[in-house]
């Protein structure tokens, strides 16, 4: 087993538990994948203000997310599939975060179901929603989310229509894989994982085969997707989904000053600035870069979360100094789950946890809720 220190560690570790076509499914975004790069690497870009001298005692990182308190100021993203980087990979990962006591956001499109992962875990999580064409399994998908006592809902705003990503189309995506002999040679040379697998009966979309009405498989995760998600989508349906949830409704996958004007308006209470990790809009903008135009117009309007290239908790410091109040991770926990599974998780927090903590110090800073533009330093990029 090699020494874990970073994300990194994980992520070749992933690569070489999880079948290629699970592993390159996360590690992928669309098209020529620039976005994605830039998400991570214009983290780079930003130069932090080295304090000496301060009394660094007593640090702390707790702080509120739409109203709840956690541990630190980090969530997990939803991905779709998570349950095929790792057997039952959505409950093990809601327990992780359970005992780290920050919030998992399941995904719509999941593996394991919104009632798998109530029964696997005793603190709520959060649900993510794609509205599809059919109301009346949407609004469905609210209820179940309700019952199982889910503590905030996550409106996908970014993927009305599916970007392309070409790795997909390569491997034949699909869930359960298929079983042509290039799947089966992919799976064949990750023993662990096939075991793993052999000992759950969750393979497939659980949130939806057997409750989307006439769905009873989901061979094509593209071709399904193409076919019910909503391309109307439109800021007006804030209101019925808001009026059925009755919770706390955040935003996701707002990149532009003048989207986030009307979020702000939309009777949401939070939005996650995001261009859903590279994987919509390739040519857009690193999530990163796009945070201090929307911070200027709304930051007093609304509350400002974040996610994209995310791989440190250095990085955690700079989106929340420069007006954040709080990220998610999306493919560190991925790369977690494929490398060792719930433990593999609760390593990415503790690496993100501890790598947040120490810079927080070093920038002579006690406390995370008073991070702030002046930790930053003013000669890097995307800083007035
Ligand atoms: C493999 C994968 C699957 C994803 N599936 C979903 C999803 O089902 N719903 C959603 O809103 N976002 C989804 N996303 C986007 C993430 O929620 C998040 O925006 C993105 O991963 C953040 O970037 P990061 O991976 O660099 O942390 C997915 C991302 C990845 C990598």
């Amino acid at each position: 087993m090699p020494t874990i220190v970073e994300i990194a560690d994980l992520k070749k570790l992933a690569q070489k538990r999880v079948p290629k076509m699970f592993f390159d499914y996360a590690d992928s975004g669309s098209w020529t994948e620039s976005t994605y790069r830039a998400n991570e690497s214009d983290f780079q870009k930003i130069m932090l203000r080295q304090r000496v001298a301060v009394d660094m005692t007593n640090r702390n990182l707790k702080t509120q997310l739409v109203g709840q308190n956690i541990s630190m100021p980090v969530a997990i993203a939803p991905t779709g599939l998570a349950g095929m980087q790792h057997a039952d990979g959505e409950m093990l990962a809601a327990q992780a975060c359970e005992e780290a006591g920050i919030p998992y956001t399941l995904s719509t499109m999941s593996i394991c179901s919104i009632e798998d992962v109530a029964a696997a875990t005793s603190q709520p999580f959060w649900f993510q929603l794609y509205v599809m064409k059919d109301r009346g399994f949407v609004n469905s998908l609210i209820d179940r989310a309700k019952a199982a006592g889910c503590s905030a809902l996550v409106l996908t705003f970014d993927l009305q229509i599916l970007g392309q990503r070409h790795k997909d189309i390569r491997n034949q995506l699909s869930a359960p894989p298929r079983l042509t002999p290039k799947h089966l040679l992919q799976m064949a040379t990750r023993p662990g994982w096939c075991l793993k697998m052999a000992g759950t009966k969750r393979h497939d979309f659980r949130n939806i085969v057997g409750h989307a009405p006439g769905v009873t498989d989901l061979s094509s995760l593209g071709a399904w997707t193409a076919e019910q998600f909503d391309p109307k989508l439109s800021w007006e349906d804030i209101e019925w989904i808001k009026e059925r949830w009755g919770g706390p409704l955040i935003l996701k996958g707002i990149l532009d000053p003048d989207d986030a004007a009307i979020a702000a308006q939309s009777g949401a209470d939070a939005l996650i600035v995001s261009n859903h990790g590279g994987r919509q809009l390739d040519g857009a903008r690193s999530s990163i870069q796009a945070l201090p135009s929307i911070v200027d117009k709304v930051g007093d309007q609304i509350e400002i979360h974040l996610d994209g290239g995310i791989r440190s908790g250095q990085d955690v410091l700079k989106a929340l100094c420069m007006g954040a109040k709080g990220v998610y991770i999306g493919r560190p926990y991925l790369y977690g789950l494929g490398a060792l599974g719930k433990p593999g998780v609760s390593k990415v927090l503790e690496i993100i946890r501890n790598e947040l903590d120490i810079t927080m110090a070093l920038c002579g800073e006690r406390d995370v809720t008073q991070l702030g533009l002046h930790n930053i330093d003013p000669a890097s990029e995307f800083i007035k």
